[in-house]
């Protein structure tokens, strides 16, 4: 069993408003996540636009902030994108790369969020690499050549600096759908996550693995017990307070 803190992220996606995140805000600053969530480091992920909004709603507060995405580039001619400093400025700590809302629908492969990741880290920013199969893959058994080709390239291309990303294992089937992978299904990816990252660094075991996909406030439990499960990267219910709060409560 793993003693480390869970991390606990709400990934915003495009959803929300000016006047809706200041009452989900509200509504998670009530909460009081640093005395009734201990065991949870916990962070939300707004779109771009709401960034300085959410950043200065939640200064000196529990929760931290992270994007959604990143430029894999610093600055220059990329029309649309948003570069690590310019993240780094409105005081965010994460930044999510490789959801596969983005590899499915922007085209995004293993060495473009690769090089993301790289750039997160480069720029003061800690990558939440995310990796998943589809249905089709993995009823064609192929989940673990799935994720262990998505995590290998990001190993690749960190080197030595795999120990400082965080690793969110989220399959596609699972995503928005209400069908979670079931805690084994979950723990036995997990596991071989972990296996992979051992061979490239001594400090796999304290490499945040965070589980994705319908997390509930009435599955977390089960699920964050898991040995090789830290944490949850958490869509739809991130956009209610009570529900991420209560998620947050289960690490
Ligand atoms: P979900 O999304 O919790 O709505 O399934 C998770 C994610 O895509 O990060």
């Amino acid at each position: 069993m793993s003693v480390m803190k869970k991390l606990v992220v709400g990934n915003w996606k495009m959803h929300g408003s000016r006047a809706f995140n200041a009452e989900l805000i509200q509504g998670l600053l009530v909460a009081d996540l640093a005395t009734t969530a201990p065991n949870a480091d916990v962070a939300v992920c707004p779109p771009f636009v709401f960034l300085a909004d959410v950043a200065d709603a939640l200064q000196g507060t529990a929760i931290a902030v992270g994007t959604q995405d990143i430029s894999a580039q610093t600055q220059g001619a990329y029309t649309g994108e948003v570069a690590g400093p310019m993240i780094r400025e409105f005081g965010a700590t994460y930044a999510i790369v490789g959801h596969s809302e983005r590899r499915s629908y922007h085209g995004e492969s293993d060495q473009l969020v690769a090089d993301k990741a790289k750039a997160a880290l480069a720029h003061g920013l800690v990558p939440i690499v995310c990796v998943g199969e589809t249905l089709a893959e993995r009823e064609a058994n192929q989940t673990e050549a799935v994720v262990g080709r998505q995590l290998q390239a990001v190993i690749d291309t960190l080197g030595a600096d795999i120990a400082r990303v965080v690793v969110a294992y989220e399959p596609v089937w699972a995503i928005g759908t209400g069908k979670t992978a079931s805690p084994a299904q979950a723990q036995a990816v997990h596991a071989g996550l972990r296996a992979q990252l051992a061979q490239a660094t001594s400090s796999a075991a304290d490499i945040p693995l965070l589980y994705g996909g319908s997390v509930k406030p009435d599955n977390a439990v089960e699920l964050f017990s898991q040995p090789d499960i830290n944490g949850g990267l958490i869509g739809g219910a991130a956009l209610k307070a009570a529900d991420f709060a209560a998620i947050a409560r289960a690490a």
